[in-house]
């Protein structure tokens, strides 16, 4: 597997394989890879010629310093992983190498970045649009791979290709759990241990009510998932959303949409976690 570090390394690794009319897979992350990440990996090494993956901690989503100083960086075991998996390429850049010079890019979302985590998030969108685009733009990929773990995220990207005709085709991944149910994140590492014992929680009372939903109105079963979850003191809902899974507009009532997801974030001790459920597709 080769790590390249410059848009010029990438490039030229990259041109003359898609001048022979290789199909390139690409999998951007933030690294701290675990098996999650390597879902989309796996299915991008069965879909495509080449597989580049790229690990870029993106100053300009994070909201808050803390959480960018914080962010966990484990590039060796990551490449070891890549490696393993198959992937052909990982593109691992500086700063300087994706912002040369300061992009200020102003996408308008219309609602969608400003529902959820928009709302809890300012700018966090706007940021990720940035960088996604800059990574489809220099490795030039036809495909590119993101989890429905940020479905939001999956959302606003699919809305940012189509707004700009994006040569790449966007394949949505399904969210990898641990055994107990757990979302698979790298944040769960900071979480202590008395906090994972109880963070399965979170998907079960998801779980619970998406079993019986149609018995409650969308406003009743969003106050039972809240009040479900804050029966644990270590947690703090954020926000519990019940949304149309394409405008990620509330529903008030099950015949507003034939689409419906139930999309959350809770801080369990100071861990922010989100997770979602699919009710209906
Ligand atoms: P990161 O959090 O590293 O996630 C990279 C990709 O892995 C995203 O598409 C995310 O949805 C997916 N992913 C993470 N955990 C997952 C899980 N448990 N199941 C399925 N997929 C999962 O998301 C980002 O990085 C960044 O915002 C990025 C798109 C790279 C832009 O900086």
């Amino acid at each position: 597997m080769n790590t390249l570090h410059t848009v010029v390394e990438i490039q030229s690794y990259l041109s003359p394989l898609k001048r022979k009319g290789c199909q390139i897979g690409f999998v951007p992350t933030m690294g701290a890879l675990h098996p999650g990440h390597m879902s989309l990996v796996k299915l991008a090494r069965q879909e495509n010629d080449i597989v580049v993956c790229s690990i870029f901690v993106n100053p300009i989503q994070f909201n808050n310093p803390d959480d960018l100083a914080k962010y966990p960086r484990t590039l060796d075991s990551d490449i070891a992983m890549l490696r393993e998996a198959g992937c052909d390429a990982v593109f691992v850049p500086s700063v300087q190498e994706v912002y040369p010079i300061p992009d200020t890019t102003i996408y308008d979302f219309g609602m969608l970045d400003k529902v959820m985590e928009g709302r809890f998030r300012p700018g966090h969108f706007n940021g990720v649009a940035i960088v996604v685009r800059r990574l489809l733009e220099i490795t030039r990929a036809d495909v590119a791979y993101f989890g429905e773990k940020d479905y939001q995220q999956l959302t606003i990207i699919r809305k940012m290709v189509q707004m700009l005709s994006l040569p790449v085709r966007i394949v949505p991944c399904p969210l990898v759990r641990e055994t107990d149910g757990l979302a698979m994140s790298s944040r769960n590492q900071r979480l202590l241990p008395q906090e994972r014992a109880v963070a399965p929680l979170l998907y079960a009372a998801l779980r619970k009510c998406a079993a019986h939903y149609a018995t409650l109105t969308p406003v009743s079963l969003q106050q039972a998932i809240v009040a479900d979850i804050e029966q644990h003191p270590f947690f703090r809902v954020e926000y519990v959303d019940i949304v149309d899974m394409d405008s990620l507009l509330p529903v008030s009532t099950w015949t507003d949409s034939k689409q419906i997801i139930v999309c959350l974030a809770a801080f369990l001790g100071k861990v922010r976690l989100i997770d979602n459920i699919v009710l209906r597709r």
